[in-house]
């Protein structure tokens, strides 16, 4: 008898386990963080600013920062920003889904097949910022950094 009390107590913490789960993935999946504009995946590399990735002058401090990701690198995987600059950075992906977070700063998107994800930050310090996927992508995964020097 007390055989079956337990049995549905297991199955009952399953399914409140599984709708945890599920309520999150959804919670997730209805507001990709910062999706703005929609790219070819296939033609990231033809399609403008990714196919001169980089640092671009927009104005008096203020730039554009435009990354290609990729398994298992972000192109440019170096890139050198002014003090006080404000960036904008766009980050697009030509395969799966990777994560684009710079540590220490609050710059930390999902990069998503077909999007763009955008982020304005201005860099006040100087310093090395180390950015990081944060997405599981593959066999490379955790090889997949850039990193920016603030000068
Ligand atoms: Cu790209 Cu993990």
């Amino acid at each position: 008898k007390y055989e079956k009390i337990w049995l549905f107590f297991g199955i009952g913490s399953l399914f409140v386990f599984l709708a945890v789960l599920g309520v999150g993935a959804f919670a997730q999946g209805t507001q990709p963080p910062s999706c703005l504009t929609t790219i070819d995946p296939e033609k990231v590399d033809q399609t403008p600013p990714f196919d001169k990735p980089g640092l671009v002058k927009t104005g008096e401090n203020e730039y554009q920062l435009n990354i290609v990701a990729s398994a298992f690198a972000y192109t440019p995987n170096q890139v050198e920003i002014p003090k006080g600059a404000k960036v904008t950075i766009n980050v697009a992906t030509k395969d799966v889904i990777h994560g684009f977070e710079m540590a220490g700063t609050n710059v930390n998107m999902m990069v998503e097949p077909g999007y763009v994800s955008s982020y304005t930050q201005t860099f006040d310090k100087v310093g090395e910022y180390v950015i990081l996927c944060n997405e599981y992508c593959g066999a490379g995964h955790h090889l997949m950094t850039a990193k920016v020097k603030v000068v």
